[in-house]
């Protein structure tokens, strides 16, 4: 029986509404900066298809899961998942969910903010035409002198970071859904343009077989966890981000549907990234596997030899720092809510806290592009290993848990009533995708990574 709780923070709205928030939460750095360089770093066409068989078979069930959790608790993640345990006779314990996910959005958005810097950095460079003229050797050499000085890039996470609390402070849901709507479509237009030029100018042949010829000797079980983990990340999973935007959706509004578009939408603009860089990356005598500079130093060299490169290129790189910024929002959304219902503090104040702890975090990511190169933890500069630790093992883990608890311990009557699927083949498929191999492949996953070299097909 479907429950008509209300949201104490008010409600999407419409629909469109909600999905526009969403896809303004999953597209961001993670789809155009970077989905294209880990595609680099891990050979290309065979690790592309991985990532788009773990959205299929594990982001989107474990999306229409945690809607579900945030549509029905409406609260914070945490009280969400309280409530929904003691409803459901279940012990409170599986709030660690909560817990964990304010803990990864904080730590994401902690290196989030510095990349999003470099956005900021590079739309002024361009602005500027800096640019003009550069060839690939003099891009890879600006690159460089923007993240070996740790005073800009200080300076550039400062603002952003600013900037994104002043958002949160103001509250989500004003402001929102009009910049999406209008942003969105935007850098589509502009990354599909992007693809042509591409074809044109670049070796898009190349770069099209690289993306999309699967070459599976490349793949390790290293690599498959890094399609996983990107595919948690890209789609904004296993942190609360969607429980929390989830709870702001009225009863009315079927999940699925509005999952698989989200879900769509994200993995397109990612695979366009990708159609748009590789040519390029190819054509200039860059190398795939240079890592978290890809994008900067491929774009500017795209952006030199263009016609009207200066204000398509500043264009872009503002579009950029847009997605990012609506992907930051909801980074901090769930502990600003824990905030605000748990300590009863104003929003300004949790925007305060929340955005001052990413800050003072995001030190270390900074650090690791110069002075603190050398400081490795299991062999990762301190940048390495946030993204590892967050993308790789926490959004996945909270996923798990995620999809056991809404798969396995609570009734069924109450899911089909809130998820109102009408056809009883997706109904079906979605219960064994949710129930078995979302969790499954998930620990399948992570065992091989780790070393422990299970292999059921043995
Ligand atoms: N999905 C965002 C991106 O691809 C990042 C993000 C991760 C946002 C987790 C919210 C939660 O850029």
């Amino acid at each position: 029986m479907a429950i008509n709780r209300t949201s104490s923070h008010g409600e999407w709205s419409s629909r469109t509404a909600f999905i526009l928030a969403a896809t303004g939460s999953a597209v961001g750095l993670g789809n155009i900066w970077k989905f294209p360089y880990i595609t680099g770093e891990n050979g290309g066409g065979a690790f592309v298809i991985i990532y788009i068989l773990c959205v299929i078979f594990i982001g989107i069930p474990i999306m229409l899961a945690e809607v579900y959790l945030g549509k029905r608790g409406r609260l914070n993640p945490i009280a969400s998942i309280k409530y929904i345990s003691d409803k459901e006779k279940r012990s409170k314990n599986w709030r660690i969910i909560g817990f964990m996910g304010i803990l990864s959005g904080i730590l994401i958005l902690s290196y989030y903010a510095v990349i999003a810097g470099w956005t900021m950095a590079y739309s002024v460079r361009t602005a500027f035409g800096n640019l003009n003229n550069i060839d690939a050797t003099g891009a890879a050499a600006m690159f460089e002198s923007l993240v070996s000085d740790p005073e800009r890039l200080l300076a550039w996470h400062t603002i952003f970071i600013i900037i994104t609390a002043i958002v949160v402070a103001k509250g989500v849901k004003s402001g929102l859904e009009s910049a999406v709507v209008r942003l969105m479509p935007a850098l589509l237009v502009l990354l599909l343009a992007l693809v042509i030029f591409s074809a044109i100018e670049g070796e898009f042949y190349d770069g099209l077989r690289f993306m999309l010829y699967p070459d599976f000797s490349q793949i390790t079980w290293k690599s498959v966890l890094i399609a996983m983990g990107q595919a948690f990340f890209s789609l904004s999973l296993g942190m609360g981000a969607l429980m929390v935007y989830g709870s702001y959706l009225s009863s009315d509004i079927s999940i699925p549907q509005t999952c698989v578009i989200v879900a769509l939408l994200d993995t397109t603009v990612a695979l366009l990234a990708g159609l748009a860089i590789f040519p390029i990356v190819i054509s200039s005598g860059l190398e795939m596997s240079q890592g978290p500079g890809l994008i900067f130093q491929t774009l500017t060299v795209a952006f030199a030899s263009m016609p009207g490169g200066q204000l398509f290129g500043t264009i872009f790189f503002i579009l950029l720092i847009f997605a990012a910024w609506t992907s930051s929002i909801s980074l901090i959304e769930p502990m600003i809510i824990w905030l605000i219902e748990k300590y009863n503090v104003t929003r300004i104040k949790a925007a305060t806290i929340a955005t001052s702890f990413a800050w003072f975090l995001g030190i270390g990511t900074i650090v690791s592009f110069n002075i603190g190169k050398d400081i490795k933890i299991f062999n990762m500069t301190i940048f390495e290993m946030l993204d590892y630790l967050t993308s790789n093992i926490l959004l996945p883990m909270g996923g798990i848990l995620i999809t056991i608890f809404v798969g396995w311990l609570i009734s069924k009557e109450h899911i089909d009533s809130e998820l109102k699927i009408k056809s009883k083949i997706i109904k079906l498929i979605w219960y064994f995708s949710a129930r078995v191999i979302a969790p499954i492949a998930v620990i399948f996953v992570m065992l091989n990574a780790l070393g422990f070299n299970i292999n059921f097909f043995l």
